[in-house]
């Protein structure tokens, strides 16, 4: 199964003709990966879950692939990298759940590049045999919150004071699900 996850390929002609080729995150993408994160905004890194101003630390996402634990997908532009879409498996309890993670480069952002690799994850997610695909949201990032609806994920409830921004202060965060398979009242 790893290795189906590791031969993705998926080339998608964005609204105003940009073409990017997604494709999983592998290690030659070491530099790529460390530059897309360099250039994260002081905003954008107020939202983030991790410094990404430590390289070695973004480095280490590019270096220790497992894509049986978290399934990195990447978009290509030009040949730059310009996004990087997360998809985490879970273990136990939570098999049936995977959480997606997303962060884009700015000047490639309100061009539906996030809508499709979002999809992607979802068509992995749901080949995969996942029943709920989780995302986390800072609350005040309604913006956000709307696109993920847009794609049926579904707010469930608001987590008080779950996220620390850099600066110490905290945000609520919301917790939303999509469905990916229905139960029914069956016995
Ligand atoms: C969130 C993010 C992935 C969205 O990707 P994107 O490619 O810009 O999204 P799309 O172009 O597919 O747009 C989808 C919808 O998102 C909404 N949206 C996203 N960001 C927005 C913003 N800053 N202001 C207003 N609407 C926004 C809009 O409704 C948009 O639809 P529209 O362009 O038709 O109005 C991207 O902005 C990003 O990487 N942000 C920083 C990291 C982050 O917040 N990640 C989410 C937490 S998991």
């Amino acid at each position: 199964m790893d290795d189906q996850l590791a031969k993705y390929r998926n080339l998608v002609t964005l609204p105003d003709g940009t073409r990017a080729l997604m494709r999983p995150l592998v290690a030659g993408d070491r530099e790529g990966l460390v530059s897309l994160f360099a250039h994260a905004t002081r905003e954008d890194r107020r939202y983030l879950r991790d410094d990404v101003t430590d390289q070695e630390l973004v480095a280490s996402w590019a270096e220790n692939l497992d894509y049986g634990n978290v399934f990195p997908l990447v978009a290509v532009v030009n040949d730059r990298l310009v996004g990087d879409a997360t998809l985490h498996f879970r273990e136990g309890a939570r098999r049936h759940q995977g959480e997606v993670r997303i962060f884009l480069a700015q000047e490639v952002r309100r061009r539906g590049l996030g809508t499709q690799m979002l999809r992607a994850l979802i068509d992995l997610a749901r080949n995969r045999g996942l029943h709920q695909l989780v995302a986390q949201i800072v609350t005040d990032q309604g913006p956000v919150i709307k696109a993920f609806e847009e794609l049926g994920f579904e707010q469930k409830c608001t987590l008080p004071d779950y996220f620390m921004l850099p600066d110490g202060s905290t945000r609520d965060v919301t917790l939303m699900i999509l469905q990916l398979v229905q139960y029914r009242g069956e016995f």
